[in-house]
């Protein structure tokens, strides 16, 4: 059922209604609804305005079926490489970091601001709701993501998914599945067992379907188990449209689509940004299946009915974005503000370094370009910020692809620190000069280096240092001025060489349009941190499922070749190639656990400024477990904290899975009960043979946590053994 207050339509009657409209079209007119344009290749292909943006799919007027636009919109209504000159639009912190505040409702307000912001620009689809667990940490995409655990990333995605939808737009979920690296996405094979795809990953997908009830989904670019994910019908048809019971529509990503017959019997609904395929698939040779009886008929209306009734679902079919409207982009900027206040994470706070003492006269900011902004994620989801000019730095290190380009937005934590703290002398200084740095921090009574690490969709990193010579001039501040803060602006996970030499750390993300404000409020103790970490921070990339990204080696020396061969640059392809995921669904934390290995920060963990206490904890179990403990601020300052509940079955020898969690606010000495009731699924493991999931039942271990690595309270409790459907 959909949620009566957010305004959508009851499923059955969207797809009745659907399928009354398709019934009334001709085959030329549900061939045109299932493929869409990529509108910078596009020109003259309609009549109608193509708004720069990822995708166009013309309405049939007279049938009264909306013309569609589409636009990127992970973090805000995109605009990469400005391609709508002079156009802004609210930048959120990246995904990761809001995944952090553990918070649901700050992901909804960000979907909802986005969603809000893509109504006002005429978009109607958005492509957003990017869930992919973070199996490694290089990922160039991580930023986009929201960690490594399903329970959290589906939690989260689904809340970004219902904000987004809360405006009558659709929201797409992707990219389904298991594009865990971008080292090769177009030509890797994701391989991994059919149990632990539906434990980890799928698991995901699943709960933010349930929770955010998106119009469409989007398939990815790369093999899953030896068929590409855009024709997979074990994916598409099995598990998402029959186990699922999905009623919206499968699109494709740009570029993802390589057959017509069978992509669409496999469950494939639409075809996106048409241009960027090897052919047109979705319209003369879906054409001709048809009339050669490859494809059913029944399937090509089941296609253009499920388009229909995801629009319909959502709303977008009755009230289509069609007409510019203002933008309130004060009141965005304070939900972007909120997001990277909630998402920043205080790793490490030896002697209370942090918040700045008042006392402090002489502050020194090095390094990251801190005089001008905060650093941002490239790639498909890039936002032109408002609030300032952004600003392009080109990297010093490596190649940034012309895809993307490297992008400050305009918050200067330097001009936020200064206003903060009026009674204080702050500098900054750009970091270039190792000594020179360290002389600077010397004179000055707190050195902040903020440590910038710029990733992109498209590309991994190839490792996960610090780039430059970063870690040297940390090491080198941190051994001239021992209350050093380091101020950590990366897409995920890098290493910490210097981690015992520099008492304070805050993990700042890639933080948003008020980055640097965010990050001010949190080092002057405007606002207390309670970020947790969605994601775990090894101490080696050796620790990692893999020590680097499959293929890279591959990836670089075909781009040798083809940069020395540039008339012929095109026929260095690079060769599709396995990965294979053997940590199955021991993903992320469950990893480390399995393997011994103590991480650099582990996942759930972040400090405050206040303190906090679980008491009285008493965990029942039967049909459902569940857990019931006082939360107590036994500090002097309010502050928000994320109990985090994990389990396992008794002589088990899996790792504790994450099964409940959830953020308290709370002033000094103020305690609350909280009652927090275990996912089911995550009690279970999936049985293939079944199918479906099965709790073994029997004892089981409930550690009430502060992170993935506490066993300080742990429990015990006898849980039923149950089978639930796929
Ligand atoms: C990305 C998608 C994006 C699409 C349209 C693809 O390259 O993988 O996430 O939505 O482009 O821009």
């Amino acid at each position: 059922m959909a949620d009566p207050s957010s305004g959508q339509a009851p499923a059955q009657d969207a797809r009745s209604r659907a399928a009354a409209i398709v019934a009334r079209m001709t085959l030329d007119e549900k061939i045109q609804l299932i493929h869409g344009l990529f509108p910078p290749m596009a020109k003259g292909k309609t009549q109608n305005e193509l708004i720069p943006s990822a995708g166009h799919i013309d309405g049939i007027p007279h049938l009264g079926v909306p013309l569609i636009r589409e636009s990127d919109a992970s973090l805000g209504v995109a605009n990469q490489v400005e391609q709508r000159k002079g156009d802004v639009a609210t930048a959120l912190p990246s995904s990761l970091a809001t995944a952090a505040s553990f918070d649901p409702a700050i992901a909804r307000a960000g979907g909802a601001m986005i969603g809000a912001e893509a109504r006002a620009k005429r978009f109607s689809v958005l492509l957003a709701g990017g869930v992919n667990l973070t199996r490694d940490p290089w990922n160039g995409r991580n930023f986009e993501y929201l960690g490594e655990d399903p329970l959290l990333s589906g939690t989260m995605a689904g809340a970004h998914i219902a904000g987004v939808q809360s405006n009558r737009i659709v929201s797409t979920i992707k990219h389904f599945a298991l594009n865990s690296q971008e080292t090769g996405r177009t030509v890797a094979d994701a391989r991994i067992d059919e149990a632990a795809l539906r434990m980890s990953d799928l698991l995901a997908f699943e709960i933010a379907i349930e929770t955010g009830k998106p119009g469409s989904v989007m398939c990815a670019y790369n093999k899953v188990n030896g068929d590409w994910a855009c024709e997979n019908a074990h994916l598409l048809s099995d598990v998402l449209k029959r186990d699922w019971g999905y009623r919206g529509w499968v699109m494709s990503d740009w570029g993802a689509v390589h057959s017509s017959a069978k992509a669409a019997n496999a469950g494939l609904d639409q075809e996106s940004g048409q241009e960027l395929d090897q052919a047109i698939y979705f319209a003369d040779a879906l054409k001709a299946d048809i009339a050669a009886g490859r494809v059913p008929m029944a399937r090509l209306d089941d296609m253009v009915t499920r388009y229909l009734t995801g629009l319909i679902e959502t709303g977008a079919y009755d009230a289509p974005a069609s007409a510019a409207q203002p933008i309130p982009y004060d009141a965005h900027a304070e939900v972007a503000q909120r997001a990277a206040e909630a998402g920043i994470v205080l790793l490490k706070n030896d002697g209370d370094l942090l918040p700045l003492a008042r006392t402090a006269k002489r502050i020194v900011l090095i390094g990251g370009h801190a005089d001008v902004g905060v650093l941002s994620g490239g790639g498909s989801s890039q936002v032109r910020s408002v609030g300032g000019a952004p600003v392009e730095i080109p990297l010093t290190h490596g190649a940034a692809s012309s895809f993307a380009r490297v992008t400050w937005h305009a918050s200067s934590p330097l001009l936020a620190i200064r206003a903060a703290m009026p009674q204080a002398q702050v500098t900054w200084i750009d970091g270039h000069d190792s000594a020179a740095a360290a002389a600077a921090a010397k004179a000055a009574d707190v050195a902040i280096i903020f440590a910038t690490q710029w990733t992109t969709e498209a590309q991994d990193v190839p490792d996960l240092s610090l780039p430059d010579h970063q870690n040297d001039l940390i090491a080198a501040v941190a051994a001239a001025q021992p209350k050093t803060i380091a101020v950590m602006e990366t897409g995920g996970p890098v290493l910490m060489p210097w981690r015992a030499a520099v008492p304070a750390i805050l993990q700042a993300w890639y933080p948003g349009q008020r980055g640097g404000l965010a990050i001010a409020n949190i080092l002057t103790g405007r606002v207390n941190p309670s970020g947790r970490l969605p994601i775990t921070f090894p101490a080696s990339t050796a620790q990692a499922p893999r020590a680097a990204p499959v293929g890279f080696d591959q990836l670089t020396a075909v781009e040798a070749q083809a940069a020395a061969d540039p008339a012929h640059a095109g026929d260095h392809q690079l060769a599709s190639f396995p990965i294979d995921y053997t940590e199955g669904a021991d993903v992320g934390y469950r990893w480390y656990e399995k393997t011994h290995a103590a991480p650099l920060f582990p996942f759930g963990h972040g400090l405050s400024y206040t303190r906090f206490a679980y008491r009285i904890p008493v965990v029942t179990g039967g049909a459902k477990l569940s857990i019931s403990f006082d939360v107590v601020n036994t500090g002097r300052v309010a502050g928000s904290d994320v109990p985090q509940v994990y389990v396992a079955r008794e002589g088990s020898s899996a790792p504790m899975r994450l099964a409940a969690f959830r953020r308290v606010t709370l002033k000094p000495g103020e305690a609350t009960r909280v009652t927090l009731v275990a996912e089911p699924r995550i009690l279970a493991d999936y049985d293939t043979a079944l199918p479906g999931w099965r709790v073994a039942g029997g004892r089981y271990r409930v550690a009430l946590a502060h992170d993935a690595q506490d066993r300080s309270v742990i429990l015990t409790t006898t849980v039923d053994a149950a089978t639930m459907k796929p």
